[in-house]
């Protein structure tokens, strides 16, 4: 059997632009997914037999019998928010076996129940920036792994771990508690902390490189998938406003060990418009009627906080720049559905900053300064119910996605037109 390359998934926006859906449609050519950055702080939405399901840091591959499912060293695990996400899905999924297919990595950083609280000190304090975290402690998490004092997965066989996870714990608890966070009891979150440790032995704790490269030489095919978005990204995105980890493709390599060499296609995802959840600049948002409408219409509210999401209209020159940095080779449209029976679209074709023009964002210290400059499309009318072709898209939708394909240079290769799985159409018109 010949050796494969790993495809990776990541988005181009600033989160939630259905990336759980469209790997939940191409999982049946994947032998195993896996998760690369990021913690429980991500939402990936799925609908299976009907039923909604939100998952945090589940990778998307779980509902397929055949795919086995890899929380990378990249990431940050909250033992106790992946007992509840593990045991909340076998109530509401009881028929779905998937424990025996999901592999942790010994190296991947455990996030602590005090990190939780600090995330949530530093978003309220005056000392600090608030950047609208999803306030799970990730950001937390990995500035104790960069600064060395973290803790790993496979920390928690060794001796002495109970011991000096208290003694972490409990200096920062005190730290909290002298700024005036308020906290729960130290020692039922200490008891509490190590039930969910005993939890986390119970499942597979492995050498998850070994394994993903094994696999690859194996011929198995493997799907990355990104968590948050490039908007998002700790280097690239508008920093300070981004997560604690880096969420373009290249992060799929570092976070899984799997080397550049043994990449294929890189898809990105982007809705058809543009939301963003939490602070940080925003170039193309719209703040009047038509955003509570578009809200509504996509219900645009975060699937981990339920925090409202801001909306805009759909970001070219951040898109180019996203496609660029990601080295895309497919791109996927989401969301077609909620633009449905608007007389017209609009889009932000350049910016203007400092009285020139840009074709492609630089997110730099200028990005929050710079203008839009729309360019508006012909709306589409059509009854999305019932179409099931790229023929029977609307001809102002066809009009809207071919310009999109030309100005990126990537082909769209599929559309996503409704929540449920059905609701994807592969494209040809814009390869
Ligand atoms: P953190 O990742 O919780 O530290 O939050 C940092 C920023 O990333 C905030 O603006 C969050 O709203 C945003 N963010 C984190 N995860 C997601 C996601 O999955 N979708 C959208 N935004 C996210």
């Amino acid at each position: 059997m010949s050796t494969a390359k790993m495809d990776i998934l990541v988005g181009l926006q600033w989160g939630d632009e259905g990336k759980g859906k469209f790997i939940d449609h191409i999982c049946p050519e994947y032998d195993i997914v896996a998760r690369f950055n990021g913690g429980a702080n991500a939402g990936h939405t799925i609908f299976w037999e009907d039923k909604k399901i939100t998952l945090k840091l589940l990778p998307s591959g779980i509902f397929y019998p055949h795919i086995q499912n890899v929380i990378g060293t990249g990431t940050v695990v909250n033992p106790g928010q992946l007992k509840n996400e593990i045991e909340q899905l076998a109530f509401t999924c009881p028929e779905l076996t998937f424990k025996e297919r999901l592999f942790i990595s010994k190296k991947a950083h455990l996030v602590l129940p005090t990190d939780k609280y600090r995330d949530s000190y530093f978003e309220h304090s005056d000392d600090y920036r608030t950047i609208g975290t999803t306030k799970n402690g990730i950001g937390c998490a990995y500035a104790n792994k960069f600064l060395r004092h973290g803790f790993r997965v496979a920390d928690i066989y060794t001796d002495g771990f109970t011991d000096e996870v208290e003694k972490v714990m409990h200096k920062a608890y005190l730290e909290l508690v002298e700024n005036g966070q308020e906290m729960i009891d130290f020692n039922a979150m200490m008891d509490e902390f190590l039930k969910d440790i005993a939890y986390l032995k119970q499942l597979s704790i492995i050498d998850t490189e070994l394994f993903l490269n094994t696999s690859l030489k194996t011929g198995k095919r493997i799907l990355a998938e990104g968590a948050q978005a490039t908007m998002l990204d700790i280097d690239h995105g508008s920093y300070p406003y981004v997560t604690s980890s880096n969420t373009i493709a290249s992060a799929a390599c570092v976070g899984l060990g799997i080397p550049p060499s043994m990449t294929g296609e890189i898809f990105g995802v982007f809705k058809a418009y543009a939301t963003r959840v939490g602070d940080g600049p925003f170039p193309s948002e719209l703040n009047d009627g038509l955003a509570d409408e578009l809200r509504t219409k996509g219900n645009e509210f975060g699937s981990n906080t339920g925090r409202p999401r801001r909306i805009g209209w759909l970001d070219l020159p951040a898109l180019r720049y996203a496609v660029m940095l990601n080295g895309i080779t497919r791109l996927i449209m989401t969301k077609a559905d909620v633009l449905n029976g608007m007389d017209s679209v609009d889009l932000c074709e350049q910016y203007e900053v400092n009285g020139e023009l840009q074709e492609i964002a630089t997110v730099d210290d200028t990005f929050c300064t710079a203008l839009p400059k729309w360019k508006t499309f012909e709306g589409w009318r059509s009854d999305f119910s019932t179409i099931t072709s790229e023929q029977e898209l609307p001809r102002e939708l066809r009009t809207y996605i071919t310009f999109l394909s030309d100005q990126l240079e990537v082909p769209l290769s599929y559309l996503s037109i409704g929540p449920k799985r059905k609701d994807i159409i592969a494209l040809e018109c814009c390869r």
